[in-house]
């Protein structure tokens, strides 16, 4: 079995990595170009996002096909020989499984659709007038979570984008499907997977209104969720794999379970509460500065908890759906270096698996976007409606959306300093971010300084010093308001890592007297100022002491 405990994963959004053709959208030849860069990062898995056949409402998680690929990526061909061309570097792919829902575009949906049976209970389907929905949920993405079908009489479920039909999970021919999608895959070679929002497949027996919420509280974690998930993983032999579910508004008792390795699920989790703490009243769409308080407490309570548990977490700042850290935690103006440093410094030295989202390990920023037409989310689309229509000023909308938008991560990737950054020689599907051209890879390369050359030690460390992989986690520093940090100990070995999350020097009290230990790293690559009452941090510095 592979331990995943010392990996490192490399996600890559193939629309905006790199174009090799010039057609503006980035493709699968685009990411075996660059295999020659994830190798030299050190990363050991890519996980891929969705490249299969979509009509692209939500970027490929609106899958038509599971067992193809889009002509828009490329060919079955161009697939196989990413995969090849991976292997021979020593790195695995991680393919992302949609299965709680599929495209309404997909044979299954036209077909239950065109009123056979059989494919209408591959779905959820309800009776019902068309002027009532079966419930008041509501859609992660804005309005009802259901549409009603006039030719059929019926309503169906759909917790994302009215194109996202809901799978039906209790029906055993559906668990089937899904199960013949992993072997198909598992008999090209892939080894490694990502299953999306895998902690909503298990849907309530019987629907009912929710005057609490959205509805969520009825199937997130559902009533049959770790029986499904530990069937599929018995019944496709992916014990022994690298797998990690994506679990929304989860709790750490369910993840210790999804992970604990006697349970036979998942090997890791991705949960979000630390990834909400610049949400006002937990709405996403409302702005406040980031509560670090929160963020430690949150940090801590997961990272004890599941070493307590013996779960594993996913550890990770970016991805596909978050604006980009340095512009979020961190400073992307005059301590741009700096708090991308710390920023990774924090992250990969906790307890878990690390994930590097594309172009993090540049420090890379959010978009900018000042004009509406710049963007192309489905959700950033949607809300931008939805809140200028519920009467909020223009202005302010595009400022939620320039913090909040799901784009501020989708821009293409940043080769370079040329105007389309080295990613295509045609016209980017979506524009490039405004802000740091400098954050590019041709520059950092070169800079043994650069955020870069960073995550490249980061990454090296993990595999030379077993404790960052393998050992206790314990926080400090408490008290302390804009401080994370935290000790981990192995066979006599300790690490300890203390970050400063704030623009503000800070002197750390609890350091004193740790003369003896090792600078592992910093975030301002020179050693930590030490005095009689502490150690004295530098706006958004990190360090990491061994001893
Ligand atoms: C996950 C994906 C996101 C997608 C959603 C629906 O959260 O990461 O991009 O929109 O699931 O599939």
């Amino acid at each position: 079995m592979d331990d995943f405990r010392n990996k490192v994963v490399y996600q890559i959004y193939p629309k905006s990595f790199r174009d090799s053709n010039g057609d503006g959208v980035g493709d699968l030849r685009g990411v075996t170009e660059k295999l020659d860069y994830i190798r030299a990062l050190g990363a050991d898995y890519i996980w891929l996002t969705p490249f299969f056949p979509s009509p692209q409402r939500d970027n490929g998680y609106d899958v038509a096909d599971y067992c193809a690929v889009d002509p828009m990526f490329g060919t079955m061909a161009d697939m196989e020989e990413l995969l090849r061309e991976a292997e021979k570097r020593g790195v695995g792919l991680m393919l992302d499984m949609v299965f709680n829902h599929t495209s309404t575009a997909h044979r299954w949906f036209r077909l239950a659709l065109a009123g056979e049976k059989r494919y209408q209970d591959y779905y959820i389907f309800r009776d019902g007038p068309p002027d009532a929905p079966p419930t008041n949920w509501q859609s992660k993405f804005g309005g009802s979570a259901w549409e009603y079908v006039p030719g059929l009489g019926k309503w169906y479920l759909h917790l994302f984008d009215v194109t996202q039909a809901d799978l039906n999970w209790e029906n055993p021919a559906v668990r089937e499907e899904m199960k013949n999608v992993i072997r198909f895959w598992q008999g090209k070679g892939v080894r490694a997977f990502r299953f999306d929002v895998v902690n909503l497949i298990s849907k309530p027996d019987t629907f009912e209104n929710d005057m609490e919420g959205d509805g969520r509280r009825f199937y997130t974690d559902g009533p049959r969720i770790h029986e499904h998930i530990r069937e599929l993983v018995r019944d496709t032999g992916l014990a022994g794999a690298v797998t990690v579910g994506e679990m929304s508004s989860t709790s750490l008792d369910h993840c210790v379970r999804y992970t604990q390795p006697q349970n036979g699920e998942l090997s890791m989790t991705f949960s979000f509460h630390h990834l909400k703490v610049d949400y006002r009243n937990g709405d996403k769409w409302q702005l406040q500065p980031p509560d670090l308080t929160r963020l430690r407490e949150l940090f801590e309570t997961w990272q004890t908890g599941m070493a307590r548990g013996g779960g594993w977490n996913a550890l990770f700042w970016c991805n596909h759906d978050q604006p980009r850290v340095v512009s979020r935690f961190g400073d992307d103006g005059r301590y741009w270096k700096e708090s991308a440093k710390m920023l990774a410094l924090c992250l990969h030295l906790m307890r878990g698996t690390p994930y590097i989202y594309q172009g993090e390990e540049l420090g890379m920023t959010n978009a900018y976007f000042d004009r509406i037409e710049q963007y192309r989310d489905v959700e950033s689309v949607n809300y931008f409606r939805i809140l200028t229509a519920s009467g909020m000023d223009r202005r302010q909308v595009m400022e939620i959306l320039r913090a909040r938008s799901r784009d501020n991560s989708r821009t293409p990737m940043q080769w370079n300093d040329t105007p389309n950054a080295g990613f295509t020689s045609g016209t980017p599907w979506i524009g490039v971010s405004q802000r740091n051209p400098g954050a590019n890879a041709e520059a950092e390369e070169k800079d043994a300084s650069s955020i870069l050359s960073f995550y490249r030690r980061l990454i090296r460390l993990r595999k030379t010093h077993p404790i960052i992989a393998r050992g206790d986690i314990r926080f400090l520093c408490q008290d302390q308001p804009g401080v994370i940090a935290y000790r981990r100990a192995l066979d006599g070995a300790e690490l300890t890592v203390i970050c400063n999350f704030t623009a503000e020097e800070i002197t750390v009290p609890d350091f004193s007297g740790r003369g003896e230990a090792a600078l592992l790293l910093d975030s301002y690559e020179r050693p930590p100022l030490i005095q009689a009452s502490g150690i004295r941090l530098t706006p958004f510095e990190g360090c990491a002491f061994l001893q």
